[in-house]
């Protein structure tokens, strides 16, 4: 076997363009199919569809090279040694995961095998779908030994997506086919042995050639569910301390304290223990609603799994609730509002609780100046286009004359401005933050009224009189 292994990639969303580019950056050939003819003529021509660290300048480097684009998938697959499958398991009305494009690509795939080939499940899947894979190709007339269907899920982080790729805390391969987890650990080596790191043009991140990933080999179905328990655990882990902050709030102690104090446990961890608005994105809501109906289908009862999604809905509310004590009614008060995007980083509105927030703030009847630095654009082809919704080209804009400003994503530019300009923008000097992003010591300092999650309320001390006064 040759150090560069011939790879196809079915699928250029998220996972599957980062994967393609970083196979590349890993010395491989890949090719990338997709069957939005727009989507691959884009990439060809070298567009960058998302907003993704180290994206733009991978994709210029290998771009018609070591990657290729095309919407054949015949082509593309013909002589692979590795097939990912990386293609959208959107969630349907129950929540259970849709499984019908992987199904489809496994057809496509069965049509046109003629050597051994690894097949790989790259999306989140839920656990048999390897199997069915499997018997996907059996009824397709595809011989036993000519391919192995492997799970190789993917932890990337959007916003940090390469850099995670490159530098993953592991590598998980569920098979049951030596000759499969071969081909895997070969794909993997670069990382797997440090040589990547070696590179001089080598992405940075926490991974050296001292200290490389380490590659975990299980069985199918439990690969499967590391990836579902993984992204179930950390869920779980937002809606704790998100419960948590409330129990503070209650009892006037402070959630940022609390948090400190659990994760500095290194059974608990620090990380993922930031409280606020809710998780959101493309996976979490996602995958923790398929992995509670994997439980269902398979007759165990996971009902913590449906607290967790309880929890992260009702964080909504309560921050709905927090504008509404903060200016008693709603109806007329304007408001600015900083961030669009599902977290910082990321111009990626999926499920985002902020657009939730804005929608429900709408329709209480308050006018908003909204700003974010990458989601504006995505986020006015959701939101309703009304007179009372006003996109803004930066943070003072959306401060200018408001009742109160809120914070709902958590952008590094947020957490860095200039309090006194905000000051004296706002009709009303008040902040309310769903993240968490200040000190609120520093906010009463420069005059400023703050709310945050599960935190004392500052007031500041001049308004608090003057509306005691009235
Ligand atoms: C998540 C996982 O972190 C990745 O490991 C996984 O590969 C990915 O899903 C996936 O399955 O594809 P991602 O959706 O990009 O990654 O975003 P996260 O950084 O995990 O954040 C998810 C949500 O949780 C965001 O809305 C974020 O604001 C929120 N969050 C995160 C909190 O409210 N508190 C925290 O402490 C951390």
């Amino acid at each position: 076997m040759s150090n560069t292994i011939r790879i196809a990639v079915v699928g250029s969303g998220y996972v599957g363009l980062v994967a393609a580019v970083c196979f590349a950056e890993m010395g491989h050939s890949v090719v990338c199919v997709d069957n939005d003819q727009q989507k691959v003529d884009a990439l060809q021509g070298g567009d960058c569809p998302i907003h993704e660290e180290h994206l733009p300048a991978l994709l210029e480097r290998y771009r018609n090279s070591k990657v290729r684009f095309t919407n054949d998938l015949a082509e593309a697959t013909r002589g692979a040694e590795a097939i990912f499958i990386a293609v959208g398991t959107p969630q349907s009305g129950s929540g259970v995961a849709d499984l019908s494009y992987v199904e489809a690509v496994a057809s496509e795939i069965a049509r046109s095998l003629t050597t051994y080939t690894v097949i790989v499940e790259k999306s989140t899947v839920p656990v048999y779908t390897n199997e069915w894979i499997r018997r996907v190709m059996e009824r397709n007339g595809v011989a036993q030994h000519l391919f192995d269907v492997v799970s190789n899920p993917e932890f990337l982080r959007e916003g940090t997506a390469v850099r995670d790729f490159l530098h993953p805390d592991r590598i998980v391969v569920g098979t049951d086919s030596e000759r499969a987890a071969a081909v895997l650990s070969k794909i993997y080596e670069p990382l797997t042995t440090g040589s990547y790191y070696e590179q001089p043009s080598a992405i940075d991140g926490f991974c050296t050639s001292h200290e490389p990933p380490p590659l975990l080999l299980t069985s199918t179905k439990s690969a499967e569910i590391i990836k579902h328990a993984s992204n179930a655990f950390l869920a779980l882990k937002i809606s704790f301390i998100n419960a948590v902050s409330n129990l503070c709030e209650a009892a006037n102690a402070d959630v940022e304290q609390v948090a400190r104090g659990m994760g500095m446990d290194s059974r608990i961890g620090p990380r993922f223990l930031s409280p606020g608005i809710g998780y959101g994105g493309s996976c979490f809501p996602k995958d923790v609603a398929a992995f509670r109906c994997v439980a269902e289908q398979l007759g165990v009862d996971f009902a913590l799994l449906a607290e967790v999604e309880n929890i992260n809905k009702d964080q909504k509310i309560r921050f709905l609730n927090k504008v509404r004590s903060a200016l008693w009614t709603l109806r007329g008060k304007k408001l600015g509002v900083l961030g669009l995007a599902f977290k910082g980083g990321t111009d990626d509105i999926r499920e985002s609780p902020a657009i939730e927030i804005v929608q429900m703030l709408i329709a209480e009847g308050c006018p908003i100046k909204v700003f974010d630095p990458a989601a504006m654009e995505r986020a006015e082809q959701v939101l309703p286009s009304s007179s009372s919704l006003q996109y803004v080209s930066d943070a003072y804009a959306a401060s200018k004359d408001v009742d109160a400003l809120l914070i709902l994503t958590d952008w590094s530019e947020f957490a860095r401005l200039d309090l006194q300009r905000l000051n004296r923008l706002m009709r009303y000097p008040i902040v309310i933050d769903g993240r968490n992003l200040y000190d609120p010591e520093l906010m009463i300092e420069n005059g400023i009224t703050y709310f945050s999650v599960g935190r004392p309320t500052k007031h500041h001390v001049h308004e608090f009189a003057a509306a005691g006064a009235n």
